[in-house]
């Protein structure tokens, strides 16, 4: 494994493998009255927040604190980035301190690649702008390989707001590199541009018609739509947008009945995903995807700090 994880790009299948492994003798230990192992004992982890988060932040901070690392979270609000300081000085500022990884979420995309180029520690990307979120694809293909085991041949169906979803364009890679299918559905405003091209080139399947997908799924993802970072109208209304593209009570019929339903947080209810859908018994993965987080996190962490190839 590459010593920053800053795209899927730097993991061969067997390196994303080799993390759900781990990942799995991690997630053991979430079920234990006490969470702690020592294997990063003495090594500390800065979350380098630049934009908002719940779950992949907490769920980093938790993941180091149950490896024994010392945690701690700089948010853009609260740091001397809001009195001008350079993304550069703020970087060299943190590291200088003696830290041993540094978890980056930032609005640019390349932001995280940008910084692996300034420091002599692991770089974890924890979101780019609309580039990358390599941890978020390795817990929603965890989560996925937990439920049907291998995802060889496997259909996979990603819905919604594409063009600003590094969600997607992470678990495009990572979905094909385990050998899925799959094919993404948004509206045509919705899909970024090029994705033509990309999409024969890698070899992924575009569909502007969620009825006549779903049946043929073997998972459903559904992505938020971002309308904080959107400029115009990308499409009429709040209502069309769900009755074309939501996965509403209605099209749950159109899913098999232990299909799992996917979605990494957090939701617009009753835009992309109704009530039914994202509370679905036995469905709903969503719970699942958040608890996968924190053991792939503890996983990514323990291999990127240690250098190990397996725990
Ligand atoms: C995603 C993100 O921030 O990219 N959320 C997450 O990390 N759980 C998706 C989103 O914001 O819609």
């Amino acid at each position: 494994m590459t010593r920053h994880l800053l795209s899927i790009d730097d993991l061969d299948a067997a390196g994303i493998e080799e993390i759900f492994e781990t990942a799995a003798e991690m997630h053991d230990v979430q079920r234990r009255a006490v969470k702690k192992l020592p294997a990063l004992r003495g090594r500390t982890v800065i979350n380098l927040f630049f934009e908002d988060s719940t779950r992949t932040r907490s769920s980093f901070e938790i993941a180091g604190k149950w490896l024994s690392a010392d945690v701690i979270n700089l948010s853009a609000k609260g740091s001397s980035a809001s009195k001008g300081e350079s993304l550069r000085d703020t970087v060299l500022t943190v590291t200088a301190m003696g830290i041993d990884g540094l978890v980056v979420r930032h609005s640019a995309s390349g932001a995280a690649h940008q910084i692996s180029q300034w420091v002599d520690v692991p770089v974890i990307n924890a979101g780019d702008g609309m580039h990358e979120h390599p941890t978020q694809a390795l817990l929603d293909a965890y989560t996925l390989t937990r439920r049907l085991g291998s995802l060889e041949g496997r259909h996979v169906v990603l819905v919604g707001d594409l063009t600003h979803s590094r969600v997607f364009r992470s678990n495009i890679k990572s979905l094909l590199k385990l050998g899925a299918t799959v094919t993404v559905v948004a509206p045509p405003t919705l899909m970024p541009a090029g994705i033509g091209d990309w999409s024969k080139s890698v070899g992924f399947d575009l569909s502007y018609d969620l009825d006549s997908v779903l049946p043929t799924a073997d998972a459903v993802m559904m992505l938020r739509v971002q309308r904080e970072r959107m400029s115009g109208g990308y499409f009429p209304t709040a209502r069309e947008y769900t009755v074309g593209y939501g996965l509403t009570r209605d099209r749950l019929s159109l899913l098999g009945p232990d299909t799992p339903i996917l979605h990494p947080g957090p939701m617009n209810r009753g835009l992309e995903i109704s009530a039914d859908a994202a509370d679905a018994v036995g469905r709903s993965v969503v719970l699942d995807q958040v608890s996968a987080g924190v053991a792939v996190r503890m996983s990514v962490l323990y291999h990127l700090l240690t250098g190990e190839e397996s725990a």
